[in-house]
């Protein structure tokens, strides 16, 4: 073998072994990123078909390449699914991420230097809403929704005044940090009374908007959802977009050609799979979520946690969030916890100016419950992250009965493998003989 293709072996057996070696950690941790999900072999299954090889530029029957008739036929499933599942008029599933979906939106709906309002990033906005990011391609004014950071949730108030008062063309609510249902219903009176449109990003709470648990932004009155798919939504990575009738032609323009050339499409047949499990079990899954997100806070707070929003039974979604600046603050806590294979993630809260060592952790527990994972388990979660963070207990001894925890949870449920009795979620393949290699 020449010295370059020695060399690259090696590359790609790293690559593989890199892989494994991720497989077997997931498979032995606490899976806790409120933005993750893990999607079932069924859906996983789609993602390595041929599928992800094409182009299909263009929509069912109007495409821009020949080759397309059986990509046509699983697009046009997926689009009836999604438009059953959210009761909507019309879905666009070509966006390829929640931050290009937002893109979209912002393109479709805005002028240059129209005024927004969205939440600011320690309030829980993401940062695609941001002054920052996606609206300075329009040169938007961004103005902070005012928040209450005791009830963890837009001042409706507030938000009506200043709607009246700034006459921003796009309201957008939805979250990073979402505990509680947003006042969306209020934010659409103010909107109709100064000619402007409400945007929902339910990124993280798509799941649980399937599952008919948290809140229905389109009967509340928002002109359109966008998300990604892949949060509450156990979907493969990727977004959609759902509104009216009346918006469809400038939201599928702002999408193809706007912002999207080639979509995704093994994400599309992904996608009309991970709908169609939603379908059958969403709504088990996402009540079966909450209440393991309810358990886990009010464990965590007898556990000696400052959990936020004990006073009203701390969240109505899959998060929970601690402040934890008493106890070496966002970086050093999850960074601990990781060292226990707990996976979590450091977040900013109101009070927070800078990003840096932020005072909160956040919390998801949409993973540990598609794994089958109820209110038992997160007692016992609970009781090991006080052992890690509070009782400075010895990491190995909390990592090893994390993995014996795990044990009993390596199965994907609310899901079709589910059906078929389970096939292990992390031993799906990765094989390839290496040495096989030819030229
Ligand atoms: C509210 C919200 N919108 C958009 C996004 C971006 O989604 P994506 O990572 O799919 O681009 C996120 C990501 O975490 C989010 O929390």
């Amino acid at each position: 073998m020449r010295e370059l293709e020695v060399e690259m072996k090696r590359a790609v057996e790293r690559v593989f072994s890199a892989v494994e070696r991720h497989h077997e950690l997931f498979k032995n941790a606490l899976p806790m990123i409120a933005s993750e999900n893990i999607t079932s072999v069924a859906v996983r299954n789609m993602l390595i078909s041929d599928f992800s090889h094409r182009y299909a530029e263009g929509d069912v029957g109007r495409r821009f390449y020949q080759g397309c008739a059986f990509i046509d036929e699983v697009e046009a499933i997926a689009i009836d699914l999604a438009k059953r599942l959210f009761s909507a008029e019309h879905v666009n599933l070509k966006p390829t991420s929640g931050v290009n979906a937002n893109i979209a939106v912002i393109l479709a709906l805005t002028d240059v230097g129209d005024r927004i309002m969205a939440l600011s990033v320690p309030d829980g906005g993401h940062i695609s809403h941001s002054k920052f990011s996606a609206p300075q391609i329009r040169g938007l004014h961004v103005d902070n929704l005012p928040f209450d950071s005791t009830e963890m949730n837009i001042d409706a108030a507030r938000m009506h005044e200043d709607i009246i008062e700034k006459k921003p063309r796009m309201i957008l609510l939805g979250a990073s940090l979402f505990l509680f249902p947003h006042p969306v219903r209020e934010a659409a009176e103010a909107a109709r009374e100064v000619g402007a449109r409400v945007v929902y990003d339910g990124s993280h709470v798509l799941g649980l908007i399937a599952g008919r648990r948290f809140q229905d932004p389109l009967r509340e009155g928002a002109d359109v959802i966008v998300s990604s798919t892949h949060k509450t939504f156990p979907g493969p990575q990727g977004a959609l977009i759902l509104c009216g009738e009346d918006l469809r032609s400038r939201i599928d323009m702002a999408v193809f050609p706007g912002t999207v050339s080639n979509h995704h499409l093994h994400h599309v047949a992904g996608l009309a799979v991970a709908i169609a499990e939603m379908m059958c079990f969403g709504e088990a899954y996402a009540s079966q979520t909450i209440a393991n997100a309810k358990a886990l806070a009010r464990h965590l707070h007898e556990n000696g946690f400052n959990v936020l929003c004990a006073h009203k039974g701390f969240t109505a979604s899959h998060q929970v969030a601690v402040d934890v600046s008493e106890l070496g603050g966002g970086s050093y806590v999850a960074m601990k916890l990781e060292k226990a294979n707990i996976i979590v993630n450091k977040n900013m809260l109101p009070s927070d100016r800078t990003p840096e060592n932020p005072s909160g952790i956040r919390i998801g527990v949409q993973e540990l419950t598609r794994i089958g994972m109820k209110e038992r388990e997160m007692a016992e979660i609970a009781a090991m992250m006080r052992r890690v963070i509070i009782d400075e207990e010895n990491i190995d001894k909390v990592k090893k009965d994390v993995s014996a925890l795990r044990e009993g949870f390596q199965h994907v449920h609310f899901s079709f493998d589910a059906v078929q009795n389970g096939v292990n979620a992390y031993d799906f393949p990765v094989h390839f003989n290496i040495d096989a290699f030819q030229h």
